[in-house]
């Protein structure tokens, strides 16, 4: 099988493009680098360029007219960036997003497994959401996931393409064997801080500790992503029947968490507990746009795809560790 990878050279995009070849799945990587790596497509098929450029989409496809699916990791993902600027965020995630869909469709690749986010859930009382939860996205960058599922649906209902959007919550970790990893030298979520923190000496900052939560810090649901890739494997596998089983005939929507809430506060203790030392923090107000979070209560991956995460929040942290030492080793150039 050969599937298509916009955004294959981001974090998650090369991860399932590692679990692809250690499959014996084909990946062609199409990316623009905006984000994304140049080493992390060493070896692999390549196209340099964006998800709206349709010559060369159309290059693509004569080039692997195999491909028999897609799927679209290629987004720009930071948060108060798409506050400051939403009209380029509705632009990549959502105009352009459109235009790929169009040149999928001209060159009759009707599969796709869209990168979904949980961000765009409502929280609920008690921080647990399955697919059918209400929706609230409440930033910018949110909003253009939601709306871009909306208008999958759509084209779906009407049978242009079949898609399957799955959800991903928190991830966390790299590839086991260390040939990607994140890219961001300087992540804005709590475990990167964390890392952070450990490395310059500086306080951890626990942001927001008035939340409705157990123990007041945020909820969040920490799943590695490894087992986010090896999810996209078995829905290429079943792809057929995965898109049979939704509500919309062709549209499926599957969450990928782990089932388990961890706090921000649980999140510190599990990492002194792998590094072996104290982290030093202070509790601040929340960060704006923040929520309390939320986590799967879902079994529908489990379901219909057989899916369950196999592998634990520490060895998410150890593996989240191990990548950061090795980062700037396997990212030679630049920042
Ligand atoms: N990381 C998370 O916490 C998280 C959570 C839920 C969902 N997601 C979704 O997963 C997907 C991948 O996220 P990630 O964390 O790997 O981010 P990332 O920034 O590492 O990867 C995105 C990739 O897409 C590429 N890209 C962006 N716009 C493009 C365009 N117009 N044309 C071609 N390539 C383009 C970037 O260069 C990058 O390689 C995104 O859709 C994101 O919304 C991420």
């Amino acid at each position: 099988m050969k599937v298509l990878i916009a955004g294959g050279a981001g974090f998650i995009g090369s991860t399932v493009a590692s679990a692809c070849l250690d499959s014996g799945i084909v990946p062609v990587i199409l990316d623009n680098l905006v984000t994304g790596r140049r080493e992390f497509t060493t070896d692999r098929i390549f196209y340099e360029g964006d998800i709206a450029d349709a010559a060369l989409l159309d290059a693509v496809f004569a080039d692997h007219p195999d491909i028999e699916a897609a799927i679209d990791c290629a987004a720009l993902i930071v948060v108060p960036e798409s506050v400051a600027d939403p009209l380029r965020y509705y632009t990549e995630n959502v105009a352009k997003g459109i235009q790929f869909l169009g040149h999928l469709r001209r060159n009759n690749c009707r599969r796709l497994l869209f990168s979904a986010s949980a961000s765009i859930y409502a929280t609920g009382d008690d921080f647990t959401v399955d697919e059918g939860s209400p929706v609230d996205p409440l930033s910018p960058y949110a909003r253009t996931k939601a709306v871009f599922e909306t208008a999958l649906r759509d084209i779906a209902a009407a049978g242009e393409m079949q898609v399957a959007s799955l959800r991903y919550f928190n991830p966390i970790g790299a590839d086991p064997t260390m040939r990607t990893g994140l890219q961001v030298r300087r992540p804005t979520h709590a475990l990167g801080k964390m890392v952070e923190a450990m490395t310059t000496g500086e306080k951890f900052m626990v942001t927001g500790v008035d939340w409705p939560t157990r123990d007041g810090s945020g909820i969040r649901d920490y799943v590695h992503v490894w087992d986010l890739a090896q999810a996209h494997i078995k829905a290429l596998r079943r792809f057929d029947e995965l898109v049979a089983t939704g509500d919309t005939p062709g549209y499926q929507v599957v969450n990928l968490g782990t089932g388990t809430g961890t706090t921000v506060r649980e999140l510190l203790s599990a990492f002194e507990a792998v590094t072996g030392r104290p982290l030093p923090s202070v509790e601040t107000g929340r960060r704006p746009g923040d929520n309390a979070g939320s986590y799967t209560r879902s079994e529908r991956a489990a379901k219909l795809l057989g899916w369950r995460p196999q592998h634990s929040l520490e060895e998410g942290i150890r593996h989240t560790l191990q990548w950061f030492e090795r980062r700037d080793r396997v990212l030679s150039a630049g920042d």
